[in-house]
């Protein structure tokens, strides 16, 4: 099979790219990716020069370029995305570009070119918050971002297509995903780092707001598993096997690197921010998937990946990053 694989130079994509090299010999890989601050090269250093891998730059929402990348194509897997909640909240105008007119643009190209298989990597935060209990794949859409209204808004597009043109398109949501290559904006990386350089790590509100954590690797496999084995037209929740409040996600970075809590920052909390995702995964299961990482072991290798890489995220802490960091947080890094 050759795929498509849209946002595959960012955290998620890279992996899935690599995991799909890795397991399916057979298999071909084509990455269309806008570079956008979260998209690098340097996230596929390993597979550049293998002879199944191709890298396309461009942008999803620019018809001719996704054609030209779709020739030979047999599915689109789409990660390209705007991911970052808080980003979103500052300026939402490139989420309906990308997460809605993008999809759009990518399902017209598909629907025209009469690809075999549709994926569509969406997420959890498209059903809002839960209190208790976990959201299955018929929890109503509920979302309180401008990224999880324009992930939901892509998700209807293709729901759509599937209802109105018989295209075969599914949909997998996945929970909060933390693991080697995620772009130090979100908590988990963001904190580890901040760490490791004795930084302050900033905590929004009380700090108990909880999410639900999946390694990349799991979520990879269960988007294969879901593009291979899903019924077309359906959605699968992708869900990790661990729930943690963020402070305890945070006390751990400090146990980890060695810190102490002097470094917790409570800051302003997030506009809107969802207290609690809870996914059940029981309908992926049903296809074979299950998660194998605990976030205990995961978050160790985690840490320990990026103590070692300091090649890959020395370029990221510098410029434009410290622009944001000094926007977001009103403070600079040391
Ligand atoms: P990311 O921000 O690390 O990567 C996004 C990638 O998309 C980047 O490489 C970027 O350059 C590319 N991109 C952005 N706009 C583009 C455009 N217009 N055209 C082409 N490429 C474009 O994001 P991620 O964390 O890897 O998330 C990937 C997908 O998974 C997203 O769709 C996200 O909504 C979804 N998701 C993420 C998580 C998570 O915890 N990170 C959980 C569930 C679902
Ligand atoms: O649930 C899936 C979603 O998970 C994905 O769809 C998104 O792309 C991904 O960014 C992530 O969204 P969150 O908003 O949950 O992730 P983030 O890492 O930004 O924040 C995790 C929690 O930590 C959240 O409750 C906000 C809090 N937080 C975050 C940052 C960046 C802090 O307390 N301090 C911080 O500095």
């Amino acid at each position: 099979m050759k795929l498509l694989v849209t946002g595959g130079a960012g955290f998620i994509g890279s992996n899935f790219a690599r995991y799909v090299l890795s397991e399916h010999a057979g298999d071909s890989v084509v990455v269309l990716d806008k570079l956008t601050y979260a998209g690098r090269r340097e996230n596929l250093a390993d597979v550049a020069d293998n002879p199944r891998f191709e890298f396309v730059h461009g942008a999803i929402e620019d018809r001719e370029v996704v054609d030209a990348a779709l020739e030979g194509c047999d599915a689109i897997v789409n990660f390209a995305a705007e991911s970052h909640v808080d980003r979103s909240i500052e300026d939402p105008d490139a989420f309906i570009t990308t997460d809605v007119i993008g999809t759009h643009v990518l399902l017209e190209a598909a629907r025209a070119a009469g690809v075999g298989r549709y994926l569509q990597v969406s997420t959890d935060e498209v059903y809002g918050s839960i209190e208790e209990g976990s959201f299955t794949e018929k929890s109503p859409i509920d979302p309180s971002s401008p990224y999880s209204a324009s992930k939901a808004g892509g998700d209807m597009l293709v729901q759509a297509y599937f209802r109105t043109y018989g295209m075969p398109a599914l949909i997998c949501r996945a929970s909060n995903n933390y693991g080697p290559f995620q772009y130090p904006e979100k908590l988990i990386p963001l904190c580890v780092l901040n760490a490791l350089a004795g930084d302050k790590l900033p905590v929004y509100g009380d700090g108990m707001q909880v999410r639900n954590w999946l390694y990349v690797e799991d979520h990879c496999s269960g988007i294969d598993t879901v593009l291979r084995k899903g019924a077309e037209g359906d959605v699968y929740n992708i869900g990790g096997p661990d729930e943690c409040p963020n402070i305890e996600v945070v006390n751990r970075i400090i146990e980890l690197t060695g810190r102490d809590e002097s470094l917790i920052d409570y800051v302003t909390d997030r506009p809107g921010h969802d207290r609690r995702y809870s996914l059940s995964s029981e309908k992926t299961m049903t296809l074979g998937w299950e998660a194998k990482t605990r976030f205990a072991e995961g978050l160790e290798r985690t840490v320990a990946w990026y103590r070692e890489n300091e090649n890959w995220w020395a370029p990221i802490r510098s410029g434009d990053y410290l622009e944001y960091y000094q926007r977001q947080y009103g403070q600079s890094l040391a």
